[in-house]
């Protein structure tokens, strides 16, 4: 029998294995187990979670506290590929095999209805406790009527700065492509002159797969307001400013950019960043506590504000992460109560004090836990600039219709084809997709 004194023990324990205290000083939100309704009888089950930034260590932490409250259940964390379009390839072949391997699933924003035929309906799971979700993120995970997955963070892209490098330069935080890559070129001329031949103006992501539809996609919408398949069913490419910014970007590349950024994803921009060889970094909250921590050379260096304009609006790709529960598993009420403690509040609490995430529960953000952390002050701007990514108009066919934009934009950027043909070929490609999918 567990007592609540050892259990609380226990939390305190855990949150004092913290990897990474965030920056500010207030006092860390202890994690008790709150909320947790142990399932009836024994039950193995497997989360396949995030791996990017710190995300597994928590993961492994809330099955800690899950398994010392519920001793019936077992909790196997499976080590996963960072990459969003690598990891529903995964899942799919789990599904396709019927497979009960996996249990717990972290799935993307934009995956609802590629999900729905394989998931079960977390509604009756969560009953009234769904009131404390935003509504929208609800609606957003809602297929037919089933809500195939419990919204567990949001994100919302921004622009990461050297604060220290931009006094050093006398410059201004860029409002714009034009002053980001200007500024960019000036940070690293002059500190490679210095010595620091690895220097890089501008860090992003390059490389081909979801993360450079997000990028890619925040030129586009920053220049022409709309996404590249848009709410009317049209192939929106070829826009004259927009193909100007993605010239731009291929001059980046090998210029304020390395040459390898078509090969980056996330935390290859974030480990030049934090090693303090970036001025700039376009990245999500995670990467704010991880860049204030000890072992950063950029803590206590940086600041994030809301990306660039490309002249029509400010854009940042909306992003966010929820869980679902595989209907091939063979422990579905284990699985669900697992699910529904770490997306509880209880959970989201710790992981925004620690991590950074943005709270899918309104009410979190109001603890007085963070309610004073920088970086939830200054995520107001930022997600006040999102656009979601074509997925509701494209279903389950997001993905494929993402790899033929994201595809497209990695051969312009690698030189493959240049600016104009590649466009117009992208276009093409796009239409005949949407002629397939009957629109
Ligand atoms: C982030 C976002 C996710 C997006 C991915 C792209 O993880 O939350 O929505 O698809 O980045 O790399």
């Amino acid at each position: 029998m567990f007592t609540k004194v050892f259990r609380i023990l226990l939390a305190l324990a855990l949150t004092l294995m913290v990897l990474s205290a965030p920056a500010f000083a207030q006092e860390a939100p202890v994690a008790t187990g709150d909320g947790i309704v142990c399932p009836e009888g024994d039950a193995d089950i497997t989360f396949a979670g995030g791996d990017v930034g710190s995300e597994q260590e928590f993961a492994q932490r809330a099955a800690d506290i899950f398994t010392s409250i519920c001793p019936n259940v077992s909790i196997e964390i499976l080590p996963m590929v960072d990459s969003a379009t690598e990891r529903l390839n995964l899942y799919l072949q789990f599904f396709e095999a019927q497979s009960s391997d996996v249990d717990v699933m972290q799935v993307d924003v934009i995956w609802p209805a590629i999900i729905a035929p394989h998931v079960v309906d977390m509604r009756a799971y969560l009953s009234d406790d769904v009131d404390a979700y935003f509504v929208d993120m609800i609606n957003g995970q809602t297929v037919d009527g089933r809500l195939v997955a419990i919204p567990w963070f949001t994100d919302a892209a921004g622009l990461y700065y050297r604060t220290d490098l931009l006094e050093k330069y006398g410059l201004d935080v860029p409002t714009t492509w034009e002053e980001l890559e200007a500024a960019a070129a000036a940070i690293q001329e002059g500190e490679v002159a210095e010595g620091n031949a690895n220097f890089a103006g501008y860090v992003w992501q390059g490389n081909d797969y979801e993360g450079l539809t997000c990028d890619a996609h925040e030129w586009l919408v920053s220049t022409t307001g709309d996404t590249f398949i848009t709410t009317d069913g049209e192939v929106n490419v070829t826009d004259d400013a927009f193909a100007d910014l993605v010239e731009r970007a291929v001059g980046w590349v090998g210029g304020i950019s390395p040459e390898g950024v078509t090969t980056y994803q996330e935390e290859d921009s974030r480990n030049v960043w934090q090693a303090g060889n970036a001025a700039f970094m376009r990245n999500w909250p995670y990467a704010y506590n991880l860049g204030n921590a000890d072992d950063s050379a950029v803590a206590g260096k940086f600041d994030w504000v809301p990306l660039p304009t490309g002249g029509v609006r400010v854009a940042a790709c909306l992003g966010g992460w929820q869980l679902a529960v595989s209907k091939y598993s063979e422990s579905v009420d284990a699985a669900a109560a697992f699910a529904k403690y770490i997306t509880g509040y209880e959970q989201q609490l710790q992981r925004a004090y620690f991590q950074g995430q943005f709270p899918t529960i309104p009410a979190v953000y109001e603890d007085p836990a963070i309610a004073s952390d920088p970086l939830f002050a200054a995520a107001g701007p930022i997600i006040g600039t999102a656009f979601a990514r074509p997925s509701v108009i494209t279903g389950s066919q997001y993905q494929a219709a993402s790899a033929v934009f994201a595809g497209g934009i990695h051969d312009i950027l690698t030189g493959s084809v240049d600016v104009e043909t590649g466009l117009e070929d992208l276009e093409i490609e796009l239409e005949d997709f949407l002629a397939d999918m009957g629109m």
